[in-house]
């Protein structure tokens, strides 16, 4: 039979080995990607898109979206989306919560692969885990052209 007791030695010394496990582990289950998605998206210049173009024609009718490339920040795609006949929309796909790339919409709902967050065609969040809304870009309409620009503070 295993004697059950164990010194106060060893505990400590069990104690100090899962500890840091833990500290060495955490940034691989995902505490890491959060410290990246607080950090604010970067654009440098502003992103001009051609809706006559086949690439952007999704955006020419309401309900319409793409995720275009951040040049500022390669790996924080921005997603466009054509809220009704006269605006847009523009925001990084990086969920705020731990950093998962949201989906495009469906039916209106942008969705978070990882918990399930949702959010709307706006950017706003409308279910949690997530806190507060995907980061977004200005986003101006004009004919058929959108100019998409940092968000002037
Ligand atoms: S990363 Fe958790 S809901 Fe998006």
């Amino acid at each position: 039979m295993e004697n059950e007791h164990i010194s106060r030695r060893e505990f400590i010394a069990d104690t100090g080995k899962t500890v840091l496990a833990a500290a060495l582990l955490a940034p691989l289950a995902g505490f890491g990607v959060q410290a990246m998605s607080q950090s604010i998206p970067v654009l440098v210049n502003p992103i001009v898109l051609d809706l006559n173009k086949p690439e952007y024609r999704a955006l020419a009718a309401p309900g319409g979206a793409i995720t275009v490339p951040n040049p500022g920040a390669p790996n924080k795609p921005i997603m466009v989306t054509r809220t009704d006949e006269s605006t847009v929309a523009a925001f990084s796909v990086i969920c705020p919560h731990l950093g998962c790339k949201v989906g495009l919409p469906q039916n209106g709902i942008i969705s978070c692969p990882c918990h399930a967050s949702t959010f709307d065609m706006t950017g706003k969040v409308t279910k949690g885990p997530a806190k507060t809304d995907l980061y977004r870009f200005d986003a101006v309409l004009d004919g058929s052209t959108v100019t998409i620009m940092q968000k002037k503070a």
